[in-house]
């Protein structure tokens, strides 16, 4: 089986990519870097050619609304148009939970419209929705750092280690489409103020965590439960403990 990993260099996209050719797979991990650009279209078509399964975990370079929409838009019709061409028979792609309940972020906006354009491309399809990467925590604690103060809001949230949202893709990708969506999540919910803590502790960090209503997520104002799954969610194997033991080399 032929299997074509858009974004096959990044955090997710190695992962799955390794896994993949580890069960037998005819992996293409595709990325600029590599030739391939579904944003241009670049060598899209020539590399999707054969491709029984595409999984798209690209990125945009930029987390603003426009270039965001302007990058899951376009890239999303180019996949579409090579995968059409090749006889794709299973779309897969990663989007993030709760993206529908946060209108207000231009990203998951842009996240929106990519899980539309699949759900009507007219190939079978699998959207899987992940929560927030333990990977993603620094990014998230620097855009919540005020001078020497990490203000956060008093949401829960519940995180996910890259090699568990990998395991849940490439078991998306080996079976048959669901046309539908489905979530992940970490084994564990936290409030954003206690992960944070926990977070600041194992790094060393010795700022002071405050909570404020006023603390959203990248422009979007949160409730208690917008990062959190809306049903019953696969949950990941991998603690917010065991992630940050691994990462911070004491095994
Ligand atoms: N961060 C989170 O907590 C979170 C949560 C839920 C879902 N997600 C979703 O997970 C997905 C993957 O995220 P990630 O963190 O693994 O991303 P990442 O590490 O930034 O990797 C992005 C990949 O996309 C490739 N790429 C960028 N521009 C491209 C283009 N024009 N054509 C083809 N490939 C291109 C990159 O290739 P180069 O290296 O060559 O640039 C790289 O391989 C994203 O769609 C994101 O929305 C993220």
């Amino acid at each position: 089986m032929k299997i074509f990993v858009n974004g096959g260099t990044g955090l997710i996209g190695s992962r799955v990519a390794s896994r993949l050719n580890s069960n037998g797979c005819d992996v293409l991990a595709a990325a600029p870097q590599r030739g391939v650009n579904s944003l241009t279209g670049l060598g899209l078509s020539a590399a999707m050619d054969g491709a029984d399964v595409l999984i798209d975990l690209s990125n945009s370079s930029s987390f603003d609304a426009n270039a965001s929409l302007n990058f899951f838009q376009r890239s999303s019709a180019n996949l579409i148009a090579s995968a059409n061409k090749a006889g794709v028979k299973h779309y897969v792609i990663l989007s993030v939970v709760g993206a529908r309940r946060l209108p207000d972020n231009g990203y998951l906006r842009a996240k929106l419209v990519q899980e539309n354009m699949v759900k009507n491309s007219g190939i079978p399809y699998t959207i899987v929705r992940a929560t927030q990467f333990f990977e993603f925590i620094g990014s998230m604690m620097i855009s919540w750092s005020v001078g020497n103060k990490v203000i956060v809001p008093q949401a829960l949230i519940q995180p996910i280690a890259a090699d568990d949202v990998a395991n849940a893709i490439v078991d998306a990708a080996l079976s048959a489409p669901k046309n539908c969506a489905f979530e992940v999540a970490g084994p564990q919910r936290f409030r954003v103020s206690q992960l944070i803590t926990k977070y600041l502790a194992a790094i060393d960090d010795l700022r002071d965590v405050q909570i404020s209503e006023e603390a959203g997520y990248f422009g979007a104002i949160l409730e208690e439960d917008s990062l959190i799954p809306e049903s019953a969610a696969r949950l990941g194997a991998v603690s917010f403990d065991q992630w940050i033991r691994f990462k911070s080399g004491i095994l």
